[in-house]
């Protein structure tokens, strides 16, 4: 738990497309009467625009507005502002045209209204940065927050790509210092990480689509939480850093924040690893200063501070001012630690919490490679994508490689024409049950199917109807009476029905060499009501093969082998589906563990007691069981 002091600004906020038009009645609800209109000067039209929309009020214009808000042009503007007396400023524009209001606010108390165009988030915060004579100080008071901020998604739509990123992620800058900010408080954690998944979202798709009006409503939407974030609670190192290179060496603003923020992020990360886990959830990755890296190379951002301009020997002097004034930062401030960063970023290196390398080329270049039918493209495609990305994402080493592919290796030695082991470790693995779910019962008029598993064998005994398919093995004798019908409920006379299932003692016949001929299994044709009648035993839970590579793998990991009681169907009938399916003992063993993920609701059946005479076929002296079901299957 944390203490926190925590205030809302008054400031008012009109979102929306078009909501330009709004500035005349905004302006009039805070009862001004004489507007100057401050202009990006790289705006166009805009400022006209917002002139026009003014009408009357508008009693002046000023497109002067520079970066760092140098108080020479504020005093420029201040002249002209108390010659028409305007009692309200309205900027529309990026950053500097903000600073420039919130220069004129806080030496005359004029209302602002803002209408932002990029994504600096300065419109939500009381802070002022000025330049005077080189230097850059900044300070923060309520006067500066601007009353009123109208966001027009339209005014950014055509934004130029550059400008976009880099505002973008200064804007979200503001969002990961937020996090670990001394001052932290459960609002603005919210507000960050909604502001940071926005804008990475926004920014991955700007590029494909710049004008889109859901990317820029999520990027200005961005930049507001952020921006409030930043007018909220403390900054620390990301800020300062900026702050330095572009106050002392005249370094673009955000271009500059956009290159340093995933090495400030870096250098904090051992120390704010709370932080970071949360940031790199919101971004997708949770190595998030790489993935911040990695944002601006796919946006074709600046990332070196060389390509800004900074000369190479500036670096140290650079990191002994940053250092200057000690401040608030999760990781300590060393000298030596500050060249380190900049002398990455100036690089313009990838920082990375040193999880795994990206290797997206490689995987990009073995499906390339995949030619062939397209639905072949497609599966090896799109295994050789998860693989790698298992791989990848779990750091594999050699040695687990290597005991995968013995493992692998030596399933593979254990198949024949007799056993086979890479199905029963698709069955183990639930991944039979998975593709047989996609393949059948998917409607839900038809009898659900379950897998086939390795014990069934071509060409049953044909069998009487009424027959003992136990033999007279030892068992709870059971007499089975099913019906198959069609979807429709109309009975299928002449239908193929096999039947198959495992002694008492769990075996099937064919795992028991001393055991003559087929036993509990045969093949039967319904009757003319679609009926088919026979005796047998009550099935017992058995455990699947388990001396192989799969026993090993379920003992390895903690499972038990065992399957619950079931009796296997195969039914075939003129015009409709085969099925295959299994009816499990209701009350059985094992019902919610079974081994291969075979147990569907739908299939648990009861196996009550019989009563009265039982039916011919078998000698049954005490207790025996009756199971009665109806098949449904799909006309083909
Ligand atoms: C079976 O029920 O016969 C079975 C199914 C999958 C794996 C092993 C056995
Ligand atoms: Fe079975």
């Amino acid at each position: 738990m944390s203490d926190f002091r925590y205030s809302t600004g008054p400031t008012r906020v009109v979102f929306g497309s078009h909501t330009l038009a709004d500035v005349r009645p905004e302006v009039e609800r805070l009862g001004r009467t004489r507007v100057l209109v401050l202009a990006d000067p790289g705006l166009g039209t805009v400022g006209d625009r917002v002139r026009e929309a003014l009408g009357a009020l508008a009693v002046g214009r000023f497109d002067g507005a520079v970066m760092h808000t140098p108080v020479a042009v504020t005093e420029q503007a201040l002249a002209l502002l108390r010659e028409v007396g305007a009692d309200c400023v309205v900027a529309v524009g990026g950053g500097s045209t903000t600073g420039l209001a919130k220069a004129l606010a806080v030496r005359t108390g004029v209302d602002q209204v803002i209408l932002p165009t990029t994504y600096a988030g300065s419109e939500v915060t009381p802070v002022l940065g000025e330049t005077d004579g080189g230097t850059k100080t900044t300070r923060s008071s309520p006067d500066i927050l601007p009353e009123t901020v109208i966001y027009d998604v339209e005014l950014s739509r055509g934004l130029p790509l550059g400008i976009t990123v880099t505002s973008a992620v200064n804007a979200m800058a503001h969002a990961v210092e937020a996090l670990y900010a001394p001052d932290t408080n459960p609002v603005t954690d919210r507000l960050a990480l909604e502001a940071i998944e926005r804008i990475a979202r926004a920014l991955r798709r700007v590029k494909a689509d710049p004008a889109d009006a859901d990317i820029r409503a999520d990027l200005l939407t961005g930049a507001w939480l952020a921006g409030t974030c930043l007018g909220s609670v403390g900054m620390g190192l990301h800020h300062k850093l900026c702050h330095t290179l572009g106050g002392t060496y005249g370094l673009p603003h955000s271009p500059t924040h956009a290159v340093v923020l995933p090495h400030a992020l870096a250098y904090n990360a051992p120390y704010a690893k709370e932080a970071v886990r949360r940031i790199g959830e919101a971004l997708g990755n949770p190595d998030a200063p790489a993935a911040i890296h990695d944002l601006l190379v796919e946006t074709g951002a600046p990332t070196s501070l060389r390509e800004l301009g900074l000369a190479e020997g500036d670096l140290a002097q650079a990191a002994e001012l940053a250092t200057a004034k000690p401040y608030p930062n999760p990781a300590p401030l060393t000298q030596e630690g500050l060249a380190g960063l900049l002398r990455a970023a100036w690089a313009g290196e990838r920082p990375s919490l040193g999880g795994p390398p990206r290797l997206d080329w490689l995987t990009d270049q073995v499906v390339s490679t995949i030619a062939g039918p397209p639905r072949l493209r497609h599966l090896l495609g799109d295994l050789v994508r998860r693989l790698h990305g298992f791989a990848i994402d779990n750091d594999l080493t050699q040695a687990e490689w290597q005991a995968g592919v013995e493992f692998l290796t030596r399933t593979g030695q254990l198949c024949d024409d007799k056993r086979q082991e890479f199905v029963l470790l698709s069955d183990s693995l639930g991944v039979s049950s998975v593709v047989d779910a996609l393949t059948n019962s998917r409607t839900p008029e038809t009898t659900p199917s379950a897998v086939l598993g390795p014990f069934y064998v071509e060409g049953p005994p044909e069998l009487e109807h009424g027959t003992d398919v136990a033999d007279g093995l030892p068992g709870v004798p059971l007499y089975v009476e099913v019906t198959i019908t069609s979807t429709d409920g109309s009975p299928l006379p002449g239908a193929v029905v096999d039947i198959w299932q495992s002694n008492e003692d769990g075996f099937y016949d064919v795992q028991l060499p001393d055991l003559e001929g087929p036993v509990l299994r045969g093949r039967f044709r319904a009757d003319d009501g679609g009926r088919v009648r026979f005796w047998s035993i009550l099935p017992s839970e058995y455990p699947i093969p388990a001396d192989g590579t799969v026993g090993d793998m379920l003992a390895a990991t903690g499972r038990h082998p065992y399957r619950a009681p079931h009796l296997h169907f195969m039914l075939a009938a003129e015009g409709h589906q085969r099925l295959i399916t299994q009816l499990f003992v209701a009350g059985g063993k094992y019902l919610d563990s079974d081994a291969v993920f075979g147990v569907k609701q739908d299939l648990v059946v009861d196996f009550p007691a019989g009563t009265g005479t039982p039916p011919p076929g078998r000698r049954v002296t005490g207790e025996w069981r009756d199971l009665r079901f109806t098949f449904r299957i799909a006309p083909a």
